[in-house]
């Protein structure tokens, strides 16, 4: 980051580099906290931030009091009146990893009394509600005012605006003869939580305020702080805002000995907090339990930035007392971010096996989400162009779930004064001949039948495990054998002899028989195999379970015409032409051939096929399914009709003879009844079949 940004501004002074940063820090600031729009992701503003805090630790005459990097906690907005805490509001000590929380128990130990184990004590598990803080003051149960956080010390008063929360009380019930109720309420009690907005009704505002012609929000934090923060009460009112409570200023005086008591006096007392809190015996269940519950929060109905773990016994919290900022006896164990920000190394292309030109980042390696990532697709040229990705360039890059890192922008205050914008090469970098980009299309290709680079690509996709599996043969050998000319097509595989595999670089007479016999197995794969190695477009492992067993070989996929194709369901337009169109090729054809006549099986054998069925209860009867049935899988229906002789079909036409649909069936449902075509449930077709 800070290298970047020393970079990026080579030719300027470090005062202006530091004014510069916290100009744009400045900006961000007002777009996130006063107009509740911001342009960036906290990944980039920490980027921002981060690079301020290297050159002022490099400078340290530079530091002014005004900086960003001395602001502790928001800025009070203008129009709010400021309001001391009487106990400060602190904020939490922040953990990435279940290492670090184990760690803050370490430390915890370290504190506690001779003779007193943490394993003694009990830990409370609550959401961490990504929203606002705020502290709700009641005297002699009656509300008195509210307040931000601020910056922990100074907050504003929001008095107005938080009574029109509906899930706030006005007037705490004291009551002495019921159950649960304290006897009595301290004279002052200061009531803090987080004040959110429910996703459902975040979603269903920003649809209001565009309806109305206003701006959205930006995200449902903003939303409530924005809405907090209204001048007017009245609008405050219209919004969905609520409150999680998880503490109060001061619990003396509620005859209550833990933080988890505290939280179900609250809930009597009619604040309301999460659900999902949990007290655990132990912090190893508490960090156990939190890992997973992290993992599924994005099913919540409101935002978690992470977990809160805290001490439950107020007598060891006391006793653990506080840092300066935060708390001992709680940490923030944070989800991992989806995103981060880092520097591209370089940009390059990679020719895929249809000679698809893709641009790649090389990226410094950054962590994100518990996975070191240095490497992002960056699709095709529009991408980068339209980005204007470049070398050297800061960017922010998400990682989702098990797709590809992305590379979402550009830092653009952090792009070093060199910079050149990219541009698709104009020649292969694997065989130097020209490239084309089609008009109106959006990738660029290597047109080249015998191009290295996608012969290596197709060679390795052959090989590979859900294809012909020819055990040990990956991308390095790949490129080993392409480059020493021993294989110019996929069919080559089966025309190898030992003398030139043992020749090559890391072979001996061992590694190559192993090699040779895997070759030779790889001969007798199942035609489904077969079909996804041959590489036609659209035509993966399920399509070619689907063509397999309908046509049972290559010889007669080759001679299907459109509409036998789209009679197989799973198969629509757009698969039935790639499947036309590959074996139209004359390069193609040969090479079935040629596989052929090298010995690679094309065709199911006998027993492998439905064709041992002629004669079942259902010979020759053609179904279509929909819905969800009561018992069986799409894939146990499809083999009970195909066993007693049946074949399942993709659409529902007049020579379909029977339509078997389950719960919440589609629109082949509707096509059925107009065509007259017989509908049957699970339990008619187990009487067809006589199971
Ligand atoms: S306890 C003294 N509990 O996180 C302990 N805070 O990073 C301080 N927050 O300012 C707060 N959910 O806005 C606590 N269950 C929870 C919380 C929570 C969200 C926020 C709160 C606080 C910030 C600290």
């Amino acid at each position: 980051m800070s290298e970047t940004a020393n970079q990026s501004s080579k030719a300027m002074t470090p005062e202006q580099r530091v004014e510069r940063l916290r100009r744009e820090i400045e900006h961000h600031n007002y777009l996130y906290y006063v107009l509740d729009a911001p342009e960036v992701s906290d990944a980039e503003y920490d980027a921002l931030m981060a690079a301020l805090v290297e050159l002022e630790s490099e400078h340290p005459e530079l530091v002014t009091p005004d900086s960003p990097t001395q602001r502790v906690g928001d800025r009070p907005a203008e129009g709010f009146a400021k309001v001391q805490h009487p106990v400060p509001m602190l904020s939490l000590e922040n953990a990435f990893d279940p290492s670090e929380v184990e760690a803050w128990g370490q430390r915890i130990q370290r504190r506690l009394p001779e003779g007193v184990s943490i394993e003694e004590v009990r830990f409370v598990m609550e959401p961490k509600v990504d929203g606002l803080a705020v502290a709700v003051r009641y005297r002699d149960g009656v509300y008195t005012g509210a307040a931000t956080r601020g910056d922990g010390l100074v907050g504003e008063d929001i008095t107005s605006n938080v009574r029109t929360m509906r899930c706030i009380p006005l007037r705490i019930p004291v009551d002495p003869e019921a159950p649960g109720l304290p006897e009595s309420l301290p004279t002052d009690l200061e009531v803090r939580g987080e004040v959110y907005m429910p996703l459902d009704e975040f979603a269903a505002l920003n649809e209001r305020l565009v309806a109305a012609g206003e701006r959205p929000m930006a995200n449902p934090r903003n939303g409530a702080a924005g809405s907090l923060r209204q001048l007017d009460p009245a609008v405050t009112a219209t919004r969905p805002l609520r409150l999680a409570t998880y503490g109060v200023a001061d619990p003396s005086g509620l005859g209550v000995t833990g933080q988890w008591e505290l939280l179900a006096l609250m809930r009597t007392l009619g604040f309301p907090t999460l659900p999902d809190s949990r007290r655990f015996e132990r912090l190893s269940e508490a960090i156990e339990y939190a890992r997973e519950w992290l993992d599924k929060r994005s099913e919540l109905n409101y935002a978690a930035d992470g977990v809160v773990l805290k001490v439950d016994p107020f007598e060891i919290q006391e006793l653990l007392g506080e840092a300066t900022r935060y708390p001992r006896w709680a940490i923030a164990f944070k989800a991992p971010s989806e995103e981060a920000t880092t520097v591209v190394e370089a940009i390059e292309v990679k020719v895929g096996r249809t000679g698809r030109i893709v641009p790649h980042a090389t990226l410094r390696p950054v962590h994100i989400g518990g996975v070191t990532v240095s490497q992002a697709t960056l699709h095709n040229e529009d991408y980068v162009r339209e980005r204007d990705i470049r070398v050297g360039d800061t960017v922010l890059v998400k990682r989702a779930g098990e797709v590809i890192p992305q590379v979402i922008r550009v830092v653009l205050e952090l792009r070093p004064p060199d910079t050149v914008p990219w541009r698709m090469p104009e020649r292969c970098p694997s065989c130097n001949e020209p490239l084309h980009r089609a008009e109106g299309e959006a990738d660029t290709y290597c047109v080249n039948a015998s191009c290295p680079a996608q012969l290596v690509r197709r060679v390795e996709h052959f090989a590979s495990r859900d294809a012909m599996d020819i055990e040990g043969f990956g991308s390095k050998l790949a490129e080993l054998f392409v480059g020493a000319g021993l294989l110019g097509d996929v069919a080559d595989f089966y025309r190898l002899d030992f003398d030139e595999v043992n020749a090559l670089e890391g072979f001996g007479e061992k590694r190559t028989r192993n090699l040779l016999s895997a070759i030779e197995a790889s001969k007798d794969r199942p035609l489904r195999r077969l079909l996804v190695a041959l590489g036609i477009r659209h035509v993966g492992s399920s399509v070619a379970g689907a063509l397999a067993s309908r046509f049972g070989s290559l010889e007669s996929i080759s001679r299907a015409g459109t509409v036998d194709l789209e009679d197989v369901e799973g198969i629509g337009p757009e698969i039935a032409d790639a499947v036309i169109t590959w074996f139209a090729s004359e390069s193609n054809q040969h090479l079935v051939s040629k596989l052929e006549s090298l010995g690679v099986r094309t065709a199911d054998l006998v027993q492998e096929r439905q064709a041992a069925v002629v004669g079942g209860p259902l010979d020759g009867k053609r179904f279509v399914l929909t819905g969800a049935l009561p018992t069986l899988t799409r894939a146990e229906a499809r083999a009970v009709i195909e066993e007693a002789g049946g074949r399942v079909v993709g659409s529902v036409s007049s020579r379909t003879d029977y339509v078997l649909a389950g719960e919440r069936p589609g629109s082949k449902l509707d096509k059925a009844r107009e065509l007259g075509v017989e509908v049957i449930d699970e339990a008619a077709l187990r009487a067809l079949v006589g199971t």
